[in-house]
């Protein structure tokens, strides 16, 4: 009797959540848990640190950008989350500012709010950290093998081990081979997990580049998420996955 009731109960409370999300159609469907290799992204900004583990970029819902401009990013909301987002997301080009969170969150974070489980600052990055430690992709790569190196990788041998791992596709972005250089290898540079609203894993679609995002009323299709010049890798040219100098 207890168990069904309570079953009844985790069915009608997905339901609503499925007719909430129908409801607006607008409404992001999927949030994508973003994570960079610091070395990747401070070798294009000229960012000098020595962080030699997979860092958040953020959590991204799939639809929205800036969706809330009076709703002020203020990080005494969040002041027992500091020391954890000081190590797991850290700001690589400002490390002792809060300036990455605040753009994060009014670019992301303000459209994530619009489901309940997700509106507020505190719930909001709390979630994206939680996401981050529960996908650990750290010990996931190291634990097939995939570690920095000297040696260059096939690109399927990373993007198999992942998406067997975590049974979703996943969305692998690279810094192309610079033309200067001469080399045909690509640097491995960032991941997409994704999620659905209610924070199971969800396929990402690997080929969108051009998002269509939403912004009031106006459908804006623009590259929202191709940042620091990384790209969808090539299948078929090596990935290098560089070590920290
Ligand atoms: C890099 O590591 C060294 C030694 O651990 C440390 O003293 C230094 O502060 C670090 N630099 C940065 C930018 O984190
Ligand atoms: C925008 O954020 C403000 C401040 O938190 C809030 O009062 C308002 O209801 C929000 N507007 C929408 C449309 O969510
Ligand atoms: C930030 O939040 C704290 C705690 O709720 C509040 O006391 C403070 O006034 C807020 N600061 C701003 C600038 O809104």
């Amino acid at each position: 009797m207890r168990l069904s009731s309570t079953l009844l109960l985790c069915f009608s409370t997905a339901l609503v959540s499925s007719a909430f999300v129908l409801s607006q159609p607008h409404m992001w469907t999927k949030l994508i848990l973003t994570q960079q290799w610091p070395n990747t992204f401070c070798s294009r900004e000229h960012c000098h640190l020595n962080i030699s583990y997979w860092t958040l970029h953020g959590l991204w819902p799939d639809k929205g950008i800036d969706c809330n401009s009076s709703w002020h990013f203020n990080s005494s909301l969040i002041e027992d989350l500091i020391p954890d987002m000081k190590i797991s997301w850290p700001d690589l080009l400002h490390p002792s500012t809060s300036s990455f969170w605040k753009y994060e969150w009014c670019k992301h974070g303000t459209c994530a709010a619009k489901v309940p489980s997700l509106n507020s600052q505190h719930k909001y990055f709390s979630k994206a950290l939680e996401l981050y430690h529960k996908v650990d992709l750290n010990s996931m790569l190291k634990k097939f093998n995939i570690i920095p190196s000297e040696k260059y990788y096939s690109f399927s041998d990373i993007e198999t081990a992942i998406e067997t791992f975590y049974g979703v596709k996943v969305k692998i972005q690279c810094v192309p081979p610079s033309a200067s250089k001469g080399v045909d290898v690509q640097t491995l540079g960032q991941i997409e997990i994704c999620f659905s609203p209610e924070f199971t894993l969800l396929d990402c679609d690997k080929h969108i580049t051009m998002e269509t995002i939403v912004r009031g009323d106006q459908a804006i299709p623009m590259g929202v998420h191709k940042t620091s010049g990384f790209s969808v890798c090539d299948h078929n040219m090596p990935v290098y996955y560089p070590a920290v100098p």
